[in-house]
C-alpha cells in the first residue's frame, strides 16, 4: 500500500519517494520488469498492466520519485505516476512537451538554452509542427513581457541556470507572466536539480529533466522526464507518452532509480567543489573570465543565492563556465592537457567533465546566434565532479600551464 511521502525531506524523498514494496514477493528495491506483455483472464480483464509502452512497474517506480522530488502534489491515489513522466531522453520528453502544442501555435522561448532544444525547435518543429518560434532573453522580464504580448503564445520554455552562459531566471516572475497570459511555463531543471531549485513550487505548470545527467548521476543511462501537478496537463501527458512511445526502458528506469538516491549527498558535494574551483580559477592568470553563480561577480549573483538552495542554504550547483585568455588554440591546447576532466560532452556524472560548447553541445546553435550568446571560441565549460577537489584543482593547474 502506498504511503505519503510528500511531506519528508528531499534527502529521504531521494530514497523514498513514491515507492514501496514489490507487493508479489516484498522486494525492498524495485524489480526490472521485462516483460513486454502482461497476461489478461479474460478479454480486457487484467491487473492493471496491459503492454509495456503503457504500463511498466519499474518505469512507474522512477516516475513516481520523481513526482514526488519535484512536489507535483499529486499523490498515488490521485495519479498513477504522481505526475511523473520518463522517456527515453532528455529531448524525447522535451519532444513530447511540444505535442501538448497546436500546429502553429507559438513558443517563447529562452535564448540560451541547450544546444539540442534550439535544434529541436528551429529546425524541425519549426517546420513539422509549424511552431513559431521566438527566442527571448528571459532574465528581462520587460523583453518577455514584450514578445508575449506581441506574441500570444501558449507555451513557455525557460532554462535555468542556462546552458552553457548559466544565466540565472527569476522563475516566479516568469510563471506568474505565463501564467497571466494563459501559457503553460516549463522550466528544464536539468542543471539545478530539485535538491536545489523548486519550478512547481515556483508557480511553474511543468519540470524538465535530461535524467542522463544529475538525477542518474554516473553517466551510464540516458533518459528524460516531465513532472506536473495539474491533472488536465497530467491527462494529456499520459495519452501522448502513450501514443508517441518515446518512454524510458526498464533497465534506465532502474538505473535513474538507483542514481537518484544519491542526489542529495551528490549534489552538496558537487556545489562545494564547484565553489572552491570557481574562486581559484577567478585568481589564475590565464582565464578572462569565470562565470559561476555562487561568485558575488556574477551579475545575478542575489537572485541564484534565493532561488538555488540546498538544505536552507544558497547553493550553487556544480557547472563553471569559463573563458580563457586568447582564442580556439589556447582552449585546444588547455582541453588536451586534461586528465581527470574527461573531455567529453554531457555533465552531471560523478567524474568531472570538460567541453568546448562551440565545437560540441552547441554546434548545432546557428553561428549567429552563438556569438550574440557569447558562446566564443575562449568558452570552456566545466562539469564539476565529486573527485576531491585539491585533485581537480591539480588537473586544471596543469592543464593550464600548456595553454
Ligand atoms: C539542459 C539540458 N536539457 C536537455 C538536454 C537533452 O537531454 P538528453 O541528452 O538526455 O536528450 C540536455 C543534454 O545535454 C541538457 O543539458
Amino acid at each position: 500500500m502506498a504511503h505519503d511521502t510528500s511531506r519528508l525531506h528531499l534527502d529521504t524523498r531521494c530514497i523514498h519517494g513514491g515507492q514501496h514494496p514489490d507487493p508479489s514477493t516484498g522486494a525492498v528495491m524495485p524489480p526490472i520488469a521485462t516483460s513486454s506483455t502482461f497476461i489478461q483472464d479474460s478479454p480486457g480483464v487484467h491487473k492493471g498492466f496491459e503492454y509495456s509502452r503503457s504500463h511498466n512497474a519499474t518505469r512507474f517506480a522512477f516516475e513516481r520519485c520523481l513526482g514526488s522530488l519535484e512536489s507535483s502534489g499529486l499523490l498515488e491515489e490521485q495519479d498513477r505516476t504522481c505526475g511523473g513522466f520518463a522517456f527515453a531522453s532528455g529531448l524525447a520528453a522535451i519532444g513530447t512537451a511540444l505535442e501538448l502544442l497546436d500546429a502553429g501555435d507559438c513558443i517563447v522561448c529562452m535564448d540560451d538554452v541547450y544546444g539540442g532544444t534550439n535544434r529541436l525547435l528551429n529546425r524541425v518543429r519549426a517546420r513539422s509542427q509549424g511552431l513559431k518560434v521566438v527566442f527571448v532573453d528571459m532574465t528581462d522580464a520587460a523583453r518577455l513581457q514584450a514578445a508575449v504580448k506581441a506574441n500570444a503564445p501558449r507555451m513557455l520554455w525557460v532554462e535555468t541556470p542556462t546552458n552553457p552562459t548559466l544565466k540565472l531566471v527569476d522563475l516566479a516572475a516568469v510563471a506568474s507572466i505565463g501564467k497571466a497570459a494563459g501559457a503553460i511555463t516549463v522550466c528544464d531543471n536539468t542543471f539545478a536539480t530539485p535538491m536545489l531549485t523548486r519550478p512547481l513550487e515556483l508557480g511553474c505548470d511543468m519540470v524538465m529533466h535530461s535524467t542522463t545527467k544529475y538525477i542518474g548521476g554516473h553517466s551510464d543511462t540516458v533518459g528524460g522526464a516531465l513532472v506536473t501537478g495539474r491533472t488536465d496537463l497530467c491527462e494529456k501527458l499520459r495519452f501522448m507518452q502513450n501514443a508517441i512511445g518515446s518512454v524510458m526502458g526498464p533497465f534506465d528506469a532502474y538505473l535513474g532509480l538507483r542514481g537518484v538516491k544519491t542526489l542529495a549527498v551528490r549534489m552538496q558535494r558537487h556545489c562545494e567543489s564547484a565553489m572552491r574551483l570557481a574562486q581559484w580559477l577567478e585568481r589564475h592568470p590565464k582565464v578572462e573570465r569565470v562565470v559561476y553563480p555562487g561568485l558575488t561577480s556574477h551579475p545575478q549573483h542575489a537572485l541564484a543565492a534565493r532561488q538555488m538552495r540546498l538544505h536552507g542554504q544558497p547553493a550553487f550547483g556544480g557547472m563553471i563556465t569559463i573563458f580563457l585568455k586568447g582564442g580556439i588554440r589556447e582552449s585546444r591546447a588547455f582541453l588536451e592537457h586534461v586528465h581527470l576532466f574527461a573531455l567529453a560532452e554531457s555533465l552531471g556524472g560523478v567524474e568531472s567533465l570538460i567541453e568546448h560548447p562551440a565545437i560540441m553541445t552547441h554546434a548545432s546553435v546557428p553561428e549567429a546566434m552563438r556569438r550574440e550568446l557569447g558562446i566564443s571560441d575562449s568558452l570552456v565549460r566545466l562539469s564539476v565532479g565529486i573527485e576531491h577537489a585539491d585533485d581537480l584543482i591539480a588537473d586544471l593547474d596543469a592543464a593550464l600551464k600548456r595553454c
